[in-house]
Protein backbone atom coordinates (compact mmCIF):
# COMPACT_ATOMS: atom_id res chain seq x y z
CA UNK A 1 0.00 0.00 0.00
CA UNK A 2 2.89 2.34 -1.26
CA UNK A 3 -0.04 5.08 -2.13
CA UNK A 4 -1.98 4.41 1.79
CA UNK A 5 -2.71 7.17 3.77
CA UNK A 6 -0.92 5.61 6.71
CA UNK A 7 2.24 4.64 4.77
CA UNK A 8 2.20 8.69 3.77
CA UNK A 9 1.43 9.70 7.73
CA UNK A 10 4.98 7.21 8.50
CA UNK A 11 7.03 8.76 5.93
CA UNK A 12 5.33 12.59 5.76
CA UNK A 13 4.81 12.58 9.39
CA UNK A 14 8.21 12.03 10.68
CA UNK A 15 10.17 14.42 8.71
CA UNK A 16 7.77 17.43 9.42
CA UNK A 17 7.50 16.18 13.09
CA UNK A 18 11.08 16.24 12.86
CA UNK A 19 10.53 19.85 12.13
CA UNK A 20 8.01 19.95 14.41
CA UNK A 21 6.11 21.53 11.82
CA UNK A 22 2.52 19.91 10.42
CA UNK A 23 1.36 23.27 9.54
CA UNK A 24 -0.75 24.12 7.80
CA UNK A 25 -2.44 21.37 8.70
CA UNK A 26 -4.66 21.56 5.53
CA UNK A 27 -2.08 20.87 3.44
CA UNK A 28 -0.55 18.62 5.35
CA UNK A 29 -4.30 16.77 5.00
CA UNK A 30 -4.68 17.58 1.42
CA UNK A 31 -1.17 15.45 0.32
CA UNK A 32 -3.19 12.64 2.75
CA UNK A 33 -6.39 12.97 0.64
CA UNK A 34 -3.97 12.95 -2.37
CA UNK A 35 -2.38 9.86 -2.23
CA UNK A 36 -5.08 8.12 -0.42
CA UNK A 37 -7.62 8.79 -3.56
CA UNK A 38 -5.83 5.87 -5.54
CA UNK A 39 -7.95 6.57 -8.24
CA UNK A 40 -8.16 10.12 -8.20
CA UNK A 41 -11.87 10.99 -8.54
CA UNK A 42 -11.86 13.46 -5.55
CA UNK A 43 -13.75 10.96 -3.37
CA UNK A 44 -12.59 8.53 -0.63
CA UNK A 45 -14.27 5.50 -1.18
CA UNK A 46 -14.62 2.91 1.07
CA UNK A 47 -12.83 0.41 -0.93
CA UNK A 48 -9.57 3.16 -0.76
CA UNK A 49 -10.62 3.34 3.20
CA UNK A 50 -10.34 -0.72 3.27
CA UNK A 51 -7.82 -1.19 1.27
CA UNK A 52 -5.57 1.80 3.18
CA UNK A 53 -6.37 -0.68 6.12
CA UNK A 54 -5.52 -3.63 4.76
CA UNK A 55 -2.10 -3.05 4.08
CA UNK A 56 -1.27 -2.89 7.66
CA UNK A 57 -3.03 -6.06 8.20
CA UNK A 58 0.58 -7.71 7.92
CA UNK A 59 -0.30 -11.60 9.45
CA UNK A 60 -3.69 -11.52 7.25
CA UNK A 61 -6.18 -12.25 9.82
CA UNK A 62 -8.46 -9.77 8.39
CA UNK A 63 -7.90 -7.43 11.34
CA UNK A 64 -5.08 -4.83 12.24
CA UNK A 65 -3.63 -5.26 15.89
CA UNK A 66 -2.05 -1.97 18.04
CA UNK A 67 1.29 -4.51 17.24
CA UNK A 68 0.67 -4.54 13.31
CA UNK A 69 -0.23 -0.69 13.42
CA UNK A 70 2.70 0.18 15.64
CA UNK A 71 5.25 -1.50 14.41
CA UNK A 72 4.49 -0.05 11.01
CA UNK A 73 5.24 3.08 11.85
CA UNK A 74 7.92 2.05 14.08
CA UNK A 75 9.39 0.33 11.32
CA UNK A 76 9.20 3.62 9.18
CA UNK A 77 10.31 5.96 12.10
CA UNK A 78 10.59 5.24 15.93
CA UNK A 79 9.80 9.31 16.51
CA UNK A 80 5.87 8.63 15.64
CA UNK A 81 5.74 6.00 18.42
CA UNK A 82 3.38 8.38 20.39
CA UNK A 83 1.61 9.59 17.67
CA UNK A 84 1.01 6.02 16.70
CA UNK A 85 -0.91 5.02 19.83
CA UNK A 86 -2.82 7.92 19.58
CA UNK A 87 -3.79 7.22 16.14
CA UNK A 88 -4.66 3.36 16.33
CA UNK A 89 -6.75 4.45 19.64
CA UNK A 90 -8.62 6.83 16.89
CA UNK A 91 -9.16 4.16 14.65
CA UNK A 92 -9.99 1.74 17.18
CA UNK A 93 -13.55 3.17 17.10
CA UNK A 94 -15.45 0.57 19.52
CA UNK A 95 -11.77 -0.29 21.72
CA UNK A 96 -11.79 -3.35 20.84
CA UNK A 97 -8.21 -3.71 20.37
CA UNK A 98 -8.73 -4.87 17.00
CA UNK A 99 -9.14 -2.77 13.79
CA UNK A 100 -12.22 -4.31 11.56
CA UNK A 101 -14.38 -3.56 9.50
CA UNK A 102 -16.71 -2.47 12.19
CA UNK A 103 -14.15 0.13 12.84
CA UNK A 104 -13.80 1.26 9.15
CA UNK A 105 -17.36 2.00 9.05
CA UNK A 106 -17.17 4.14 11.88
CA UNK A 107 -13.91 5.78 10.48
CA UNK A 108 -15.75 6.52 7.38
CA UNK A 109 -18.99 8.01 9.07
CA UNK A 110 -16.87 10.30 11.20
CA UNK A 111 -14.90 11.47 8.15
CA UNK A 112 -18.08 11.98 6.45
CA UNK A 113 -18.80 15.34 7.95
CA UNK A 114 -22.16 15.97 5.97
CA UNK A 115 -23.26 12.37 6.77
CA UNK A 116 -24.29 11.54 2.97
CA UNK A 117 -22.04 8.68 3.12
CA UNK A 118 -19.15 9.89 0.74
CA UNK A 119 -16.19 11.71 1.64
CA UNK A 120 -15.17 14.20 -0.11
CA UNK A 121 -11.82 15.72 -0.06
CA UNK A 122 -12.89 19.38 1.86
CA UNK A 123 -14.63 16.53 4.74
CA UNK A 124 -11.35 14.95 4.87
CA UNK A 125 -8.99 17.88 5.29
CA UNK A 126 -11.71 19.45 7.99
CA UNK A 127 -11.58 16.14 9.63
CA UNK A 128 -7.56 15.75 9.59
CA UNK A 129 -7.51 19.72 10.41
CA UNK A 130 -9.08 19.19 13.77
CA UNK A 131 -7.48 15.89 14.41
CA UNK A 132 -4.19 17.48 14.03
CA UNK A 133 -4.64 19.98 16.32
CA UNK A 134 -6.69 17.92 19.36
CA UNK A 135 -2.99 15.83 18.63
CA UNK A 136 -0.95 18.73 18.94
CA UNK A 137 0.21 17.67 22.98
CA UNK A 138 2.15 14.71 20.72
CA UNK A 139 3.48 16.03 17.93
CA UNK A 140 4.27 19.71 19.79
CA UNK A 141 3.78 22.80 18.35
CA UNK A 142 6.34 25.68 17.39
CA UNK A 143 3.68 28.02 17.16
CA UNK A 144 5.26 29.59 13.54
C1 LIG B 1 -5.48 25.81 3.40
O1 LIG B 1 -5.93 26.97 4.06
C2 LIG B 1 -5.44 28.18 3.48
C3 LIG B 1 -5.89 29.34 4.35
O2 LIG B 1 -7.26 29.26 4.61
C4 LIG B 1 -5.95 28.29 2.03
O3 LIG B 1 -5.47 29.44 1.44
C5 LIG B 1 -5.49 27.05 1.26
O4 LIG B 1 -6.05 27.08 -0.04
C6 LIG B 1 -5.93 25.78 1.96
N1 LIG B 1 -5.38 24.64 1.26
C7 LIG B 1 -6.12 23.54 1.02
C8 LIG B 1 -5.41 22.43 0.33
O5 LIG B 1 -7.29 23.43 1.34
Amino acid sequence: MTSSLFLLLALVLPALTLAIDLKPYNETAHGMFISTDSNMDGVLSRDELDATFKGYDTNGDGRVSRHEYTSFVDLHSPTLHSLSHALYDIYDVDGDHHLDKHDYDNFYALIDGDGDGTVEEIEFIKYWSVLFVNLEHLHGHNGR
